[in-house]
């Protein structure tokens, strides 16, 4: 399944889920673009990382949320590569509460990074997919956006939006012969379950049938599958990697 010679532009990749991807694809042959919100060290380590195996790399600081931060990182990826064939949206954060406490300012939070960022980014990079050769869009939701979370009304109805987005951009994209595509992870081991207490862990790896949380590759392989040529005919489609939790 090579990648080579395609530009795969990963949205929050200096770290987590977003890392392990960029790493896949640029051992793959791919020429990535790292984008990173403020953790510019990380970035430039998981260019180091991509480079040190073989692939490409650069990194690309925007904030999703914000338009002409996208606008800028789009230039990065033209001037290093030219156009993106692929796109990952996978930046996304939580603020997670109550519902009865959660403030309006959690909900915006969580929607402008986790939907306006996947607006930003797929409308921006919207030419290049579709005049791109199998072009691709790959959108990170997660098991929440299912089924949802006691404390995360806000982060699963962004999950959950991810679909029907996915599903409409399927449709536009499809003319022009691009994909578009969710993925949507069970619970991974990476920093943003470290709020997670160590019961609550537990408990969640008790209802897994395959005992144990995702890791980042995991994840990534689908990615890769997905962001490929080979994947021509998969699109509008959300492909589950939880480990059987809806078993
Ligand atoms: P993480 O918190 O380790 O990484 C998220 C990355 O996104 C960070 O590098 C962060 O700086 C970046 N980011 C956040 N806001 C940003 C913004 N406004 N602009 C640019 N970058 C921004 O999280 P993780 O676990 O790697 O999650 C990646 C994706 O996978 C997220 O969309 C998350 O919702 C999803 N996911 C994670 C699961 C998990 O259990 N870890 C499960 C299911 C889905």
């Amino acid at each position: 399944m090579s990648m080579e010679g395609r530009t795969c532009v990963i949205t929050g990749s200096a770290r987590g889920i977003g890392r392990g991807i960029a790493q896949h694809l640029g051992e793959k042959g791919a020429n990535v673009v790292i984008n990173y919100r403020s953790s510019e060290g990380s970035a430039h380590e998981a260019v180091d990382a991509i480079e040190s195996a073989g692939g490409e790399a650069v990194a690309a600081r925007a904030d999703v949320s914000d338009r002409a931060e996208v606008e800028h990182m789009h230039e990065v990826c033209h001037e290093a590569f030219g156009p993106a064939d692929v796109l990952v949206n996978n930046a996304g954060i939580t603020a997670d509460e109550q519902f009865t406490d959660m403030s309006r300012e959690e909900w915006d939070r969580v929607m402008d990074v986790n939907l306006g960022g996947m607006f930003n980014c797929t409308q921006v990079f919207f030419d290049d997919i579709w005049n791109a050769n199998e072009g691709r869009l790959v959108n990170i939701s997660s098991v929440v956006g299912k089924q949802g979370n006691f404390g995360q009304a806000n982060y699963a109805t962004a999950k959950s939006g991810m679909f029907g987005f996915t599903r409409t951009i399927a449709l536009e994209l499809a003319k022009g012969g691009s994909t578009a595509n969710c993925v949507a992870p069970g619970f991974t081991a990476t920093d943003m379950l470290e709020s997670v207490p160590d019961s609550v862990l537990e408990r969640i790896i008790s209802g897994i049938p395959l005992e144990r949380l995702a890791e980042v590759e995991d994840i990534a392989a689908v990615v890769r599958f997905l962001a490929s040529e080979e994947s021509s005919y998969v699109t509008g489609e959300v492909i589950d990697v939880n480990g059987g939790m809806d078993l």
